[in-house]
């Protein structure tokens, strides 16, 4: 990508999406961090999602969307919470604060009441927000991508399907990365069980952008979901070229493609993209889904009777610092498989024990929690299930966890 080509002041203000900014390069760089999360892939040329924020910052370092951007997407992440991490905690108080004492859009105000409210773990209600945003704003991407994000891990299918939905007709082929929607609405279609149309959509999107992972992602679901096992291998294989550079979802891709492996017993292949991918990749991205993946990986090999004692005593050094995190219990419930086949007994206590207390402050405080109660509630009960796994009779371990 040329940074040359991303949008100045002028042409955001042209698209009806005003940034409160007088710098071009803070509007440009801000453009290609949209770009790269859209895309799934962090552009060396430009210095990486990570390079832009640094630049942003360097160009305008009271940016209030520049600093909403910075923010929301390590919310996204999940690494990290503002209640373990004082450094996140104070970039949310400081970009509130510019925002007051700023004349900013009242879009913007939007955007940095969403961040808020996400970091709080009300993702809920900060879905409602993005959502409001795209009422007035519906080419607003940002607002687009947070929320998709936001409604994935709500499990909010229809949502998730139906806010691309609502945008599509406003996008034109001309609207900067327009193509890529064609992957974020066949995921809300095969989510909600369209698969047919998902993979009409997803293969629309990939004649326009060959390398949109999300399109090959969604197409890797629907071979899994319709059981098309060696459907899926092929597709994998054939386009592994098109999305293997782009780091933040390949890990993600080859999970999926490791899946079929498992499926037909092919124990082996599936080892071997575990130890050249998925924990290579995640031991050196550190990335929240590429380490959930990993622990969910050696779970289904374990469950298939294949050892991986080693493997999980490796995949603990990763998880064992994000035990007390509870971001979001999906991941918890990732670290616990670890943990019990890693048999690091102190970690399992330190994740049980901080969930147990965070949950008790959650239903005090009520809506405080990313989650809703009853899928909150369905998800601590299924925590026995590794506990059953790992050895422990089923009875003995309700009492443990509501304890
Ligand atoms: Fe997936």
């Amino acid at each position: 990508m040329i940074a040359a080509s991303f949008r100045d002041c002028q042409a955001w203000k042209a698209e009806g999406l005003p940034l409160s900014t007088t710098s071009n390069e803070a509007c440009k760089m801000y453009d290609a961090i949209i770009t790269q999360y859209v895309q799934w892939r962090n552009d060396p040329t430009l210095g990486g999602i990570e390079g832009c924020i640094a630049a942003v910052q360097a160009a305008d370092p009271d940016f209030v969307m520049g600093h909403v951007i910075n923010t929301g997407l390590e919310l996204v992440g999940t690494a990290s919470s503002v209640e373990r991490n004082e450094r996140l905690a104070s970039a949310v108080r400081r970009t509130v604060e510019l925002a007051k004492t700023q004349e900013i859009t009242p879009r913007e105000r939007q955007h940095v009441r969403a961040m808020e409210l996400f970091s709080r773990g009300a993702l809920s209600k900060a879905c409602n927000v993005w959502e409001e945003i795209l009422v007035e704003h519906p080419t607003d991407m940002l607002a687009l991508k947070f929320a998709h994000d936001g409604f994935f891990y709500l499990g909010y299918q229809t949502q998730m399907r139906d806010s691309v939905a609502r945008v599509l007709p406003y996008y034109k082929p001309h609207t900067p990365l327009s193509s890529y929607l064609k992957g974020l609405y066949s995921f809300g279609l095969l989510e909600t069980h369209f698969y047919e149309q998902a993979e009409k959509v997803a293969k629309e999107g990939l004649a326009l952008a060959p390398n949109d992972a999300w399109c090959v992602h969604s197409v890797a679901h629907v071979h899994e979901m319709k059981a098309e096992v060696d459907k899926g291998l092929n597709f994998m294989q054939s386009t592994e070229k098109d999305w293997e550079g782009c780091d933040m979802l390949a890990c993600h891709n080859y999970w999926h493609w490791a899946l079929y492996h498992i499926e037909k017993g092919e124990y082996e292949a599936a080892l071997k993209i575990y130890d050249s991918q998925v924990s290579r990749r995640c031991v050196s991205t550190g990335a929240m889904l590429d380490t959930v993946d990993a622990c969910s990986l050696l779970y289904r090999l374990e469950m298939e009777g294949v050892s991986v004692k080693d493997r999980y005593r490796e995949m603990l050094q990763v998880v064992e610092p994000h035990s007390e995190d509870h971001t979001l219990l999906f991941n918890d419930l990732h670290f616990l498989m670890v943990s019990l086949g890693g048999g690091a007994t102190d970690c399992t206590h330190r994740l049980l024990d901080s969930l147990r207390e965070r949950a008790r402050e959650m239903y005090s405080t009520c809506c405080s929690c990313m989650l809703p109660s009853n899928l909150r509630t369905n998800t601590i009960r299924s925590m026995p299930g590794p506990y059953w796994w790992s050895g422990m009779p089923y009875g003995r371990t309700l009492p443990l966890l509501t304890a």
